[in-house]
């Protein structure tokens, strides 16, 4: 199958400015060292906390606006093969949810750090424009898209090596893999058919029926998007901390 994704994730936080600041852990922060006896349980701790503070009020100093909501001004989609083949062009779109995170694994040994996470609701809401065909039906659009993820369950694995040298080691994410899945998902399109209420309604009806297939089809985009947030976001803070502060021997 082949998949082509055009992906353009530009946040807004990438517009601020960096301060100079020396590294030091942000404040309610907590790190295992590891040697810690029950380093799973803490390193779990750590990353909640982490995520929820940088979720509620980003870390400003490194040049991190608050993650919740996640402010995307395009994600695009471009599949012209499969069962779903549509160009969408989604903009001005917020991804909330973030708060409610809860880590449910974690890991981290040597330079490969993988997690699970669930939300119990994300939503993503902004502009959309569709055209093509999703199964057997033709579709068009242009106006508000409103997809809601419930009992969403997020999986990631990146490698995390060290870059520089000494004091001034940091971790640098990479190779970042994501995947979102949920045990339902909403679709509402707002205006689509030009506005014929009868066929708009039809269709948004067709996609929540069909939401599994359709959700497996768009994924992809979206999860690019939301992994370059999350990597950026991340380099943004693994910068500004030393890996050994980060992570004590
Ligand atoms: C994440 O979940 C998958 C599937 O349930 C499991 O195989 C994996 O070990 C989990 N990873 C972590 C880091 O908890
Ligand atoms: C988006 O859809 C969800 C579920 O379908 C609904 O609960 C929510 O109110 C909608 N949001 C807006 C802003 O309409």
């Amino acid at each position: 199958m082949i998949l082509k994704i055009l992906l353009a994730a530009f946040l807004s936080l990438t517009a601020i400015q960096y301060h100079s600041v020396s590294g030091a852990l942000p404040p309610g922060w907590r790190t295992c060292g590891k040697s810690h006896p029950d380093y799973n349980k803490c390193l779990k701790e750590a990353a909640q906390l982490a995520v929820l503070s940088i979720a509620n009020n980003g870390q400003k100093k490194y040049g991190v606006f608050p993650a919740d909501p996640l402010h995307f001004e395009k994600i695009l989609l471009d599949q012209s093969s499969g069962p779903v083949r549509v160009k969408v062009d989604f903009s001005e779109t917020d991804l909330t949810g973030f708060k409610n995170l809860v880590i449910e694994g974690i890991s981290w040994n040597g330079a490969e750090m993988a997690f699970n996470a669930s939300v119990p609701k994300l939503n993503l809401y902004g502009d959309y424009r569709i055209q093509g065909r999703v199964l057997v039906l033709p579709i068009v659009g242009q106006g508000i898209s409103n997809i809601t993820v419930s009992g969403a369950r997020i999986m990631t694995r990146w490698n995390l090596p060290e870059k520089g040298k000494g004091k001034e080691k940091h971790f640098h994410a990479e190779n970042l893999g994501l995947k979102v899945h949920g045990s339902k998902v909403d679709f509402h399109f707002t205006n689509l058919f030009n506005g014929d209420k009868r066929l708009g309604d039809n269709m948004n009806k067709f996609l929540n029926e069909n939401w599994e297939v359709i959700w497996e089809e768009i994924q992809p985009a979206i999860q690019d998007s939301f992994g370059a947030a999350i990597k950026e976001i991340s380099n943004r803070i693994f910068s500004r901390i030393s890996s050994q502060e980060l992570l004590p021997s």
